[in-house]
């Protein structure tokens, strides 16, 4: 019987990383000191604010890790045998973006009077400038040039990285190397979606490409989940107030709510 306590235990666990401490590691130093205050006095909620924000901040950039690199998979084709990495990585994008939506109703916690206490503060930032969120939809596939001229005040960095995207692949170009790696017909629309019915009725030959198909698919409806979460979270805290970002608040994120990542997915539907 050992009469070590499980401190002492514990001592001998990992030497060989003794340089590295968890807080390093982590850069917790810089981490837990990027959070700064507007208002004055400080606002109770505005912690809550910053650090939601910045908590999508980082699951955005694992999704744009994740996406690339699913993207990338698929653009080998079927002949480049990692098209179960790309599902493998796309699963994992699905369960992030369920925590994207889910996490909304922590910010609602908020009541609209305790975020008049500090929203005066913030014009003209917005979740709008997000060029993270913006790189995801681009790489998704809805590529709109016209964001790149509504974008105020980002730097050049910023800019060249979503003109980085809007030149790359998209997981839909990826989607169509694969098709075509099946021998499938993709140069046209109706080609594609000739194709798709094919796949959908011939499962035990297509069955990663029917897989594919649905991960792109519960891809978009998640996004179109957090539009709609989005809105409805926005209404309940400011109205029909208009954004910080300038926009008509509201009624613009409504008017986003239709988007489609891949329409041919969702029309598939209506042909089976
Ligand atoms: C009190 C909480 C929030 C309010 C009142 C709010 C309000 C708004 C409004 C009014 C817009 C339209 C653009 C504008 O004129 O500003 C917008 C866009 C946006 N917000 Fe929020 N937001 C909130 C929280 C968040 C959070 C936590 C995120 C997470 C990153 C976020 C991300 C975005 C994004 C990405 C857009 C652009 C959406 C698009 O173009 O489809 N927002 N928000």
């Amino acid at each position: 019987m050992t009469t070590e306590s499980p401190a002492e235990n514990f001592v001998s666990f990992g030497e060989q990383g003794a340089q590295l401490t968890y807080g390093s590691y982590l850069r917790l130093p810089q981490l837990l000191d990027a959070q700064h205050l507007e208002s004055d006095p400080p606002a109770h909620d505005e912690l809550l604010f910053i650090t939601i924000h910045q908590v999508y901040e980082l699951w955005f950039k694992q999704l744009l890790h994740e996406v690339s690199a699913a993207r990338d998979a698929m653009l080998g084709g079927v002949d480049g045998g990692r098209l179960w990495w790309a599902q493998h990585l796309l699963t994992r994008v699905h369960v992030i973006e369920r925590v994207l939506v889910q996490q909304i109703d922590v910010l609602e916690t908020m009541t609209p009077q305790d975020f008049l206490e500090f929203r005066q503060r913030l014009a003209p930032a917005s979740g709008f400038q997000s060029v993270q969120f913006r790189e995801l939809e681009f790489l998704s596939g809805q590529k709109d040039p016209a964001y790149l001229k509504r974008f105020k005040g980002i730097t050049s960095a910023e800019r060249a990285q979503l003109d980085a995207r809007l030149a790359e692949p998209t997981l839909w170009d990826a989607f169509l190397v694969v098709l075509r790696s099946f021998g499938l017909a993709a140069d046209s629309e109706r080609d594609v979606s000739d194709s798709l019915r094919t796949v959908a009725h011939d499962r035990d030959q297509y069955a990663v490409v029917w897989a594919l198909a649905e991960a792109l698919l519960q891809h978009d409806e998640l996004a179109a989940n957090w539009r709609a979460r989005h809105v409805v979270m926005v209404e309940r805290m400011i109205g029909s107030k208009s954004g910080t970002g300038g926009s008509s608040g509201s009624t613009y994120l409504r008017s986003r709510l239709p988007v489609q990542y891949y329409p041919v997915l969702w029309a598939l539907r209506s042909e089976l």
